[in-house]
């Protein structure tokens, strides 16, 4: 079941929400700015519905937001070294918008445009085709980019985000979706006794400004270890600021869906699934949360949330020896994300 409705406007142009509704009743709520996931009402082991995913009541917060709350992230997820990559032999040159560096597509990524969107409502599943074209030179990408990000709730209380991509000229792309979750629900406090377990034996070793100096670096025996399933804040005490890392998947093979990481909060029983066609996925425990007010007036703190946003690796662009991000004319970038909520 699908319910559209108007979020805000900007410039006199309209951004809609959808609340989809699945026969669990779990509500998924998007919106055309950012193609962001907005807010997620699921079960507990009691049946008490909490809304897990952080985020705002008002466009002109997400406007103004510089977390990417919920948002879709491209045309380059994570950072690029001092804004800049090469291909071809052409020095492409983005927007800094991170120290030197580039984050999450520049200074206007694909979080911060509307969406075109589109709901389609299904026998078992309902959701939005949100479409986007990325002009030529956006932020300094070369090549128009034609992309559309399908979120699909479906009756076995799944959200899926498929994504796919294609170009008029070679590019780089590498997209996402930023949520925070906190599966006691978004006003809850501190992550730290959520369980995580993390399909990866190794991590990608970052700077201090969180560009990969190229090592990969196995996680036994170190504080980024969740081979296992792990309180998140067992050993968050040992790093300087909490988790903000590179995890690479076990895969049998590449783009294969397959199993990426499990959550379980055992206070609300809740229980979060992620599979990935990606190659790795990036833990952040919101270390640069920083009081900001939210949705229902929630001061949302360091170490109040996690993300868990699947991609490719950070810097790929600057590193032949990562899994490419290039795209060609006549290929087609896809990418799939599967979120399963379940209790214990
Ligand atoms: C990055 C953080 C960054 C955050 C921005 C995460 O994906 O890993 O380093 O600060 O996004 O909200």
């Amino acid at each position: 079941m699908i319910k559209k409705g108007i979020f805000g406007t900007i410039a006199d142009k309209d951004v809609d929400f959808f609340i989809l509704k699945n026969k669990s009743a779990i509500e998924a709520k998007v919106i055309s700015y950012g193609a962001a996931l907005v807010g997620l009402e699921v079960p507990d082991k009691n049946g008490s519905f909490a809304d897990i995913i952080l985020g705002y009541d008002d466009l002109n917060s997400y406007i103004n937001d510089t977390c990417y709350h919920g948002s879709t992230v491209g045309r380059v997820a994570n950072r690029i070294a001092n804004a800049k990559f090469t291909l071809d032999g052409i020095e492409y040159k983005l927007a800094a918008n991170n120290g030197p560096n580039h984050l999450h597509g520049g200074k206007t990524g694909f979080n911060k445009v509307i969406w075109n969107a589109q709901p389609f409502e299904e026998k078992e599943c309902c959701g939005v085709v949100f479409k986007y074209r990325s002009p030529d030179g956006e932020q300094g990408y070369p090549g128009n980019l034609d992309v559309t990000v399908t979120y699909t709730l479906t009756d076995d209380n799944e959200i899926k985000i498929d994504y796919n991509a294609v170009t008029d000229k070679k590019t780089v792309v590498n997209l996402t979706n930023h949520s925070y979750f906190n599966l006691a629900g978004h006003n809850s406090g501190d992550i730290y006794s959520h369980k995580i377990q993390i399909n990866s034996e190794s991590i990608t070793e970052s700077d201090a400004f969180l560009i990969p100096t190229g090592k990969i670096i196995p996680v036994k025996d170190t504080p980024y270890d969740f081979t296992e399933l792990k309180p998140m804040g067992r050993d968050i005490d040992k790093l300087d600021m909490g988790y903000d890392i590179n995890y690479i998947l076990n895969k049998a093979l590449p783009m294969e869906l397959s199993f990426a990481a499990k959550v379980y909060d055992p206070q609300s029983g809740r229980v979060m699934e992620i599979l990935t066609s990606e190659p790795a996925i990036q833990f952040y425990t919101g270390n640069f949360l920083n009081g900001s007010t939210g949705k229902d007036d929630a001061s949302y703190k360091k170490h109040n949330a996690f993300c868990l946003e699947t991609q490719h690796y950070p810097d790929s662009p600057n590193h032949p020896e990562f899994p490419s991000v290039v795209l060609i004319p006549g290929e087609v970038y896809r990418h799939l994300t599967v979120h399963k909520f379940s209790v214990l």
